[in-house]
């Protein structure tokens, strides 16, 4: 159990609004900041964030809360797991009692903490044994500081069949969660053995920074042996969705604007040793729909810089054509490294200067095509000259800035010497083709990955005039003491069973907490209740009141239960004929009669 003072505390250091701007690019909107909600896909922001009430919430999916919520739905960590995370997020002291005691609530907690220990563990050896020596001196001729093997936490695993396994068997870790860690393989008789064998290790995090998974290269240039080994896939480790140091990559994106994107995460590792330190990149596969939603819910600002080689080339149009496809808003520039080389040899070659001239140099997305649609053709022959032309309108019709289309209108015309009125005229019947292709190809492979809702948060739904003077009066309730005890004196009942649940539960919440925070208190519901609280948070309603207002919103609402209470009497009292029931009708009726007499007055 955390004391309820830390977590008052961290969360009144903690601004909401900078903490979910790590995870999602907010902009500001009257009160509110708007983003792209992490939870599902989307295209038109319903994901909102209160800074002055410190919460968040999401139009579509319903999530909301604190910056608890916010990080347990993320991550599906348990709340205090969430807490000990924004804790560290901000810089936050917890008592020692608290990071000290695992939780065992997160399903995958054993798992982010056996990776801890393996990561630690590796590191240890690379750094501090003679074992680890070799692999040293393999880092130190590939010109990596201490401080980057350190940065980056490098380890090394040793030629050994199962140090890390006895290692964290004594830490009482069970075969099961051995065997899912995906960190051993298991042999027919069932025996389990280290995965990773003299390997130079590289701890995969995930976007908070918590190591996921592993990749380990080899040291030497045998050919039988793979040159790189990453984890299997497993609960933590899924490929189409990590992007190697987006960690720390997105703590630059306040000074460097842009996340620049490798096809080697070692680019990484020298590009950030060369100064360059918002590098991101996939482990080994190709770009994937998932990370570029996650790219874009950071930034609008992307850079590619893959290898200069042919396959890096190819990779780099590729990468371009699902940025315009999945992303359109984000602005590409292309980084294209001279001599087939990759980031990591061009740093090695020509040093951290003129490689950061080279990623301050970088051209757009359709410089890019266009300068490789000019090596593919001869444009001293007229036939060629054509067919680039051609290739360089359709590349140019996808721009909807007339201006943007302009500047390499101009530039196909110098090159080619065709005039600017036969280019625009062309460009017209560009145009029109690329609107049919992409009609065509519309729909065709929905983008959605709406997550479930999460389960038992049905929307509030405000349909009947007694429902609004409810939500109203459970609002007032829960900000000023004055209207919470006015209710209590009138021993006011919510007719609606959740509002009602829920003030039940702030009196509770009340009399057994010395600080009273609203955000803390909805930490305490359940999904469902807490939705609704946001909810009420949400909806754009005057933050003061009057008295009146509280007189009529009781007058309404017993109205309206008066009246549907009648419904069923009269209900019930024709049951009650129709079995000749005496003293039943006699009964009913007085009911009816006292109700009538409440209504009239
Ligand atoms: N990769 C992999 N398995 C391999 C080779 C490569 O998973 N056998 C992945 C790695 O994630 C690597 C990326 O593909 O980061 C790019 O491969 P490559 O260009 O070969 O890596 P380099 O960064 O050039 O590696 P190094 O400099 O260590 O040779
Ligand atoms: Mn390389």
């Amino acid at each position: 159990m955390i004391p309820q003072e830390t977590i008052n505390e961290l969360l009144e250091q903690t601004n909401i609004v900078d903490f979910i701007g790590q995870y999602v690019q907010l902009t500001k909107r009257g009160k509110n900041y708007l983003g792209l909600c992490p939870y599902h896909e989307e295209k038109t922001p319903s994901f909102s964030v209160n800074e002055e009430k410190q919460l968040f919430h999401c139009f579509s999916c319903q999530r909301g809360g604190t910056v608890f919520s916010f990080l347990q739905y993320l991550e599906n960590l348990s709340f205090p797991d969430a807490v000990i995370e924004v804790a560290k997020k901000t810089n936050f002291a917890l008592p020692n009692s608290v990071t000290n005691a695992p939780s065992q609530d997160s399903p995958t907690f054993a798992l982010r903490k056996m990776y801890a220990a393996t990561k630690d563990f590796f590191a240890h050896i690379l750094v501090n044994t003679k074992t680890g020596e070799n692999a040293l001196k393999y880092l130190e001729e590939r010109q990596l500081s201490d401080a980057i093997v350190e940065q980056f936490e490098i380890g090394y695993a040793p030629n050994n069949r199962d140090v890390l396994l006895k290692y964290l068997q004594q830490q009482n870790y069970s075969n099961e969660q051995l065997l899912e860690s995906g960190l051993f393989v298991q042999s027919k008789t069932g025996e389990l053995f280290d995965r990773f064998r003299d390997r130079v290790m590289f701890p995969v995090k995930n976007a908070t920074g918590q190591t996921v998974g592993f990749s380990g290269r080899k040291l030497s240039a045998t050919n039988d042996e793979p040159k790189y080994l990453n984890s299997p896939e497993t609960k933590l480790f899924n490929k189409s969705e990590l992007l190697f140091n987006l960690d720390q990559a997105k703590t630059h994106l306040k000074d460097e604007q842009h996340l620049i994107l490798f096809e080697g995460f070692m680019d990484v590792i020298s590009a950030y040793q060369a100064g360059v330190q918002s590098g991101i990149a996939s482990m080994g596969t190709s770009l994937t729909d998932e990370q570029i939603y996650l790219i874009r819910r950071l930034t609008n600002k992307v850079l590619i810089n893959y290898d200069g080689d042919e396959p890096g080339q190819k990779a780099t149009i590729r990468a371009i054509n699902l940025f315009q496809k999945k992303a359109p808003q984000v602005q590409l520039g292309i980084i294209s490294l001279p001599n087939q080389m990759d980031p990591d040899e061009f740093i090695k070659a020509n040093g951290a200067l003129k490689y950061q001239a080279e990623v301050n140099g970088a051209v757009t997305d359709l410089q890019f095509e266009l300068d490789m649609l000019e090596k593919k053709y001869n444009l001293n022959n007229d036939r060629e000259k054509i067919a680039y032309s051609k290739d360089a309108l359709m590349a140019i019709a996808k721009l909807d800035s007339q201006s943007a289309r302009d500047v390499y209108l101009n530039k196909v015309a110098q090159q080619t010497g065709i005039s600017l009125a036969a280019l625009n005229a062309d460009l017209l019947g560009a145009t029109r083709k690329i609107k049919q292709v992409a009609r065509n190809t519309q729909n065709l492979y929905p983008d959605k990955k709406v997550l479930p809702r999460p389960e038992n948060t049905p929307a509030l739904t405000i349909t009947s005039k007694s429902d609004r003077a409810q939500a109203r009066l459970l609002y007032l309730a829960l900000h000023y003491a004055e209207v919470d005890l006015r209710l209590i004196a009138e021993e006011f009942v919510f007719p609606n069973e959740n509002f009602e649940k829920i003030f039940d539960l702030w009196h509770n919440y009340k009399s057994t907490h010395e600080d009273i925070i609203i955000t803390a208190f909805l930490d305490t519901l359940t999904n469902e209740l807490q939705s609704i609280v946001i909810t009420l948070e949400m909806i754009d309603q005057p933050t003061n009141y009057v008295d009146e207002e509280i007189f009529d919103a009781i007058q309404v609402i017993s109205e309206n239960f008066q009246t549907d209470q009648l419904q069923l009497l009269n209900n019930d009292l024709v049951d009650a004929r129709r079995k000749n029931d005496q003293e039943l009708i006699r009964e009913i009726t007085s009911k009816i009669i006292k109700i009538r007499r409440l209504l009239d007055k």
